[in-house]
């Protein structure tokens, strides 16, 4: 059985990423979280990979604006520093970061593998956990 690592994603092309402006994309079909990606380029000109679901709730944090390199969640206003995604109040709160490259013009994120399928067993057990 062959193992999945992380591997990198193309994100966005260079040019689409503004300075202040995320940008929100798909990149894979697992239908996981670890798909969802917001990439913002901060004004030191380096491009920084989230997953692009704030920790607060399920809400995409491209959708959010960015000041002095911090990005805003439209949700509820949590603050994350750019480039380290952490929470500028709460620092054990941060966003989830990714490693990133350029390749050809291309922003390419280093995203995690995606998850294994749980039997429905093990989804019932986990759900039971959480309650
Ligand atoms: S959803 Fe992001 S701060 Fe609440």
């Amino acid at each position: 059985m062959a193992t999945v690592t992380a591997a990198w994603e193309r994100v966005c092309r260079v040019e689409e990423a503004a300075h202040d402006t995320p940008v929100g994309r798909v990149v894979g079909s697992s239908g996981q979280d670890r798909d969802r990606v917001c990439v913002v380029a901060t004004s030191d000109g380096e491009y920084v990979a989230l997953l692009d679901r704030c920790p607060h709730r399920d809400i995409a944090l491209s959708g959010g604006v960015v000041r002095d390199n911090t990005l805003i969640c439209p949700g509820h206003f949590w603050r994350f520093e750019l480039p380290s995604g952490t929470r500028t109040d709460l620092p054990d709160r941060g966003a989830t970061v990714y490693p990133t490259r350029i390749v050809d013009g291309w922003v390419e994120a280093l995203l995690p593998a995606p998850a294994a399928p749980q039997s429905i067993r093990e989804w019932l057990l986990a759900q039971a956990r959480q309650d």
